[in-house]
């Protein structure tokens, strides 16, 4: 494997631990102003620090984003359809490799629609998507979407699709959680993340992070159960305790509401961090006048 697409997946998967806590912000490429993620900015930016990178489109990224803040982007290629469309999985590929570099993605993330009137557009378009990508060293993450149906998460639909996308060359695959989830794992040769779904209570949220971790997945690329909890921050840090800290579901709850009580952190504080990753002056590491070493005066 090339050095750069080595460099750019451990960014999104830890080395020290082969584990991954994705942030999903990329809600309103197709649900628009979800609840919660109106205002992107304000959702994102008290846990960009909490979170190992940060799933969005380049829309939210341009706007919504401090550029200085060195959070891994996994960029949303894929869109071209909405909610109150006719069908959600007639999607396309909508960004170029060329401003993908620009925004710095270090993966580039599509759906796939396994099993629906588009499957082979959005396979095909994974293919394509993967040879781009591999050029230029950047890894891409293939989503298992299942559109508006709910029915089809069980382990034998959500094997198929993993699989499916993992043969087209993705490198990551990023699914749901569910029953006999282990199957799913052991037939998928790349690393898999589940997405949280749907906002449940904290605690049933943090059990369905722990399971797929148990299960075999590397980590988990959640979205609506951290930014649409009461208590965003203290959800994030659970869900990294598990993900990170090896923390088993009670404590990660402790951890959650103890979280909770204490003084929420403001977002002044927040920028002030931001600022304080600015470069400062480095006096003491300015190179030195050394005199002594100065070519000396030949006056032959
Ligand atoms: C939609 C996505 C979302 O990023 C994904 O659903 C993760 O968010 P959530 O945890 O809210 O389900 O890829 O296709």
């Amino acid at each position: 494997m090339d050095w750069g697409l080595q460099n750019r997946i451990a960014q999104i998967i830890k080395p020290t631990d082969n584990r991954a806590l994705m942030l999903a912000v990329d809600h309103g490429y197709f649900l628009g102003p979800t609840e919660k993620l109106e205002v992107p900015r304000k959702a994102i930016s008290p846990l960009l620090k909490h979170c190992d990178s940060l799933m969005l489109t380049r829309g939210v990224q341009r706007t919504s984003v401090n550029p200085k803040f060195p959070t891994p982007i996994v960029l949303r290629v894929s869109g071209g359809s909405s909610i109150i469309g006719a069908d959600l999985s007639n999607e396309e590929i909508t960004v170029s490799i060329k401003d993908a570099i620009r925004l710095n993605a270090c993966a580039l993330a599509m759906s796939i629609f396994v099993g629906s009137k588009y499957e082979k557009q959005t396979i095909v378009n994974l293919g394509k998507l993967v040879s781009e990508a591999e050029e230029f060293g950047i890894p891409v993450l293939a989503v298992t979407a299942v559109g508006k149906e709910i029915g089809q998460k069980d382990a034998r639909y959500l094997s198929l699709a993993c699989r499916i996308a993992a043969e087209q060359g993705a490198h990551i695959v990023k699914t749901y959680y569910c029953k006999n989830f282990e199957k799913v794992v052991e037939s998928c040769p790349v690393p898999i993340i589940i997405a949280g779904g749907k906002k449940i209570p904290e605690r049933d949220a943090l059990e369905l992070a722990y399971n797929s971790i148990k299960s075999g997945a590397v980590g988990v690329d959640m979205g609506r159960n951290i930014w649409q909890s009461d208590n965003p921050v203290p959800m994030i840090r659970a869900v990294r305790a598990i993900v990170h800290g090896n923390s088993n579901v009670n404590d990660a709850f402790t951890l959650y509401q103890k979280l909770c009580k204490e003084k929420p952190v403001k977002n002044s504080l927040v920028k002030q961090k931001i600022k304080n990753i600015q470069p400062k002056k480095q006096n003491n590491i300015q190179p030195k006048k050394q005199n002594n070493i100065q070519p000396k005066k030949q006056n032959r």
